[in-house]
């Protein structure tokens, strides 16, 4: 069984897991001095978003050079140095692609941009003006706010306009060039030799464009940009998900197939046609996950909607492709806050329902760090706001709201620096903690801790099947089984008892209300937002 299929993921956001040196943003030595938080807590893997050299016009997604480590989180010996703490304790570490863009300061693109006849000229996507003068054509950026906004931006030197799908500091590379093709082949193979376990491959909706250049054609429905997907809603977007992206998925998952120990490749998708095209299920050698971002637009309390994710899901992908589940990332709300709204009484017996919900799937789940503390959306006053896009969209939440630093215990920062961090921390619940929560074995962070100790110890929860039953009022249950043994998982998202039928004798194994060891024979009166996970007990003669 490959690794990754049986490994619980945990996304750090750099800037804001620990900031070693007291300069208000996280750093490689924070999260290195946090390793054994991280081994304690029991997961497998982290996925590191960018910790490259990056002007941070988009907080690291807009890259300057690949093969350096930003001043800002350290240097490449304390990378090395992660890297050999992480393996010491069992965890390997995934590191963010991206093959799309590049910085308007990386040297490609400062090459690219001086003249129509240089070295890099076809590196990136030039084009001449429209008929009237103006951008070539009608594409938007998705970082576009209230009011639509262009794709192409005008560089004089060369009388040209360049393409960029997210800001105008993000130039989106021409991938259909061979040379670009070659330069971030070498970017991958040098992390590869360096060990790391894999990628998570950031924007592969989007790798390539309509060489056509089209316009969108227009949806008839109002422009109401809140998120990433309202350009796609406004417009038909000819540049998501276009099938040249397979010939670049495939290459990439061939590099990484060279390289022993086996390595990941985690492809970011907008859309479930993405999803199943870019995984086996569509042809061998494709990637070896794609996020399921199906939870981020329906999780919640439904077990109905639940229900259907899961069918659906296990129908499609069945034994040809890996499932992987994430609740939340740094690109929208924190789950809870999405949930529960600005009612926060149930957040923690909620937190710990999806707790087990997410670590019970079948497939590879990824948490989103502080989401193990029952962690929700810290309110960011406008003049803190440092995201474009979030600035673009406000009053809507945006993104800063979700990459708030942090909570390791309640003192003025939290932990997390001994200075005013570069995004305000959540000073207003002194609970919701790191050190706190390791005192409290009914906290959040306790039940996460547990819930991943019975995954790991369990084969039916890291590779067995799931048999899934039609859910009862907002009782969901679920069989996870291997050739040898069976658990039965009932979840109640609802905020008043369920009850749930067809139970023989059975004893818990982990449950949020219950004690393990408890026994339960027939029938069933779940509590509000319980959770059990069960196993069969012969019955006593
Ligand atoms: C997807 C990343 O998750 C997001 O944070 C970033 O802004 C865009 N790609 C552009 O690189």
């Amino acid at each position: 069984m490959s690794w990754w299929k049986e490994a619980v993921f945990y996304h750090i956001y750099p800037r804001s897991f620990n900031d070693s040196n007291d300069d208000g943003v996280g750093d490689l030595a924070g999260i290195i001095s946090k390793m054994d938080y991280l081994q304690w807590l029991g997961v497998d893997a982290i996925w590191l978003s960018p910790i490259f050299p990056s002007p941070m016009a988009d907080f690291g997604y807009d890259v300057s050079d690949f093969q350096g480590i930003d001043p800002l989180f350290g240097d490449m010996k304390t990378f090395d140095k992660l890297l050999a703490e992480a393996h010491r304790r069992g965890i390997k570490v995934v590191l963010d692609q991206i093959c799309h863009n590049v910085s308007s300061r990386h040297p490609w693109f400062l090459e690219s941009k001086e003249s129509r006849t240089n070295s890099k000229a076809d590196w990136f996507i030039w084009h001449d003006p429209g008929e009237e003068g103006g951008p070539p054509n009608n594409w938007l950026s998705f970082f576009s706010g209230k009011k639509p906004e262009s794709a192409w931006e005008w560089v004089p030197e060369r009388g040209q306009y360049y393409l960029h799908l997210f800001s105008k500091d993000q130039c989106d590379l021409n991938l259909r060039n061979p040379d670009v093709q070659r330069a971030l082949e070498l970017v991958l193979r040098f992390w590869l030799e360096k060990g790391v376990d894999g990628f998570r491959l950031d924007s592969v909706s989007v790798y390539f464009k309509d060489p056509s250049l089209h316009d969108y054609p227009k949806r008839s429905v109002p422009y109401e940009p809140s998120s990433f997907s309202a350009l796609s809603q406004y417009y038909v977007d000819i540049n998501l998900e276009r099938p040249e992206n397979l010939l670049a998925l495939e290459r990439i998952r061939a590099i990484t197939d060279e390289y022993k120990p086996e390595r990941v490749t985690v492809g970011e998708s907008a859309s479930e046609k993405g999803i199943l095209a870019y995984l086996d299920i569509s042809g061998p050698g494709r990637l070896n996950l794609a996020f399921n971002f199906e939870f981020l637009n329906t999780v919640g309390l439904d077990a109905r909607a639940n229900y259907e994710v899961l069918r659906r899901t296990e129908e499609l992908f069945d034994t040809r492709a890996w499932p992987c589940y994430v609740y939340g990332h740094h690109d929208g709300s924190r789950f809870l806050s999405r949930i529960l709204g600005e009612d926060m009484t149930q957040r923690k017996p909620v937190a710990k329902l999806m707790a087990a919900f997410l670590l019970t799937l079948r497939g590879t789940p990824f948490i989103y760090y502080g989401e193990e503390l029952g962690m929700v959306n810290t309110p960011v006053p406008f003049d803190r706001l440092v995201d474009p896009f979030g600035k673009a969209i406000w009053p809507a939440p945006g993104r800063d709201v979700a990459r708030t630093p942090m909570q390791w215990n309640n003192s003025q920062y939290c932990g997390f620096s001994e200075v005013e961090p570069w995004l305000p921390v959540n000073t207003g619940d002194l609970e919701t903690n790191v050190a706190h929560e390791q005192q409290d074995r009914f906290s959040v962070l306790s039940f996460y801790r547990s819930m991943l100790g019975v995954r790991k110890q369990r084969p039916e929860l890291r590779y067995g099947g799931v048999r899934l039953y039609e859910p009862v009022g907002q009782a969901m249950e679920y069989e996870r089984y291997t050739d040898s043994s069976r658990l039965t998982v009932v979840l109640n998202f609802a905020d008043r008892p369920q009850p749930v039928d067809r139970f023989g004798t059975t004893a818990v194994v982990i449950g949020t209300h219950r004690k393990t060891g408890e026994r339960i024979a027939g029938d069933l009166l779940l509590q509000p937002y319980e959770a059990i996970v069960l196993s069969p007990v012969a019955t006593e003669v």
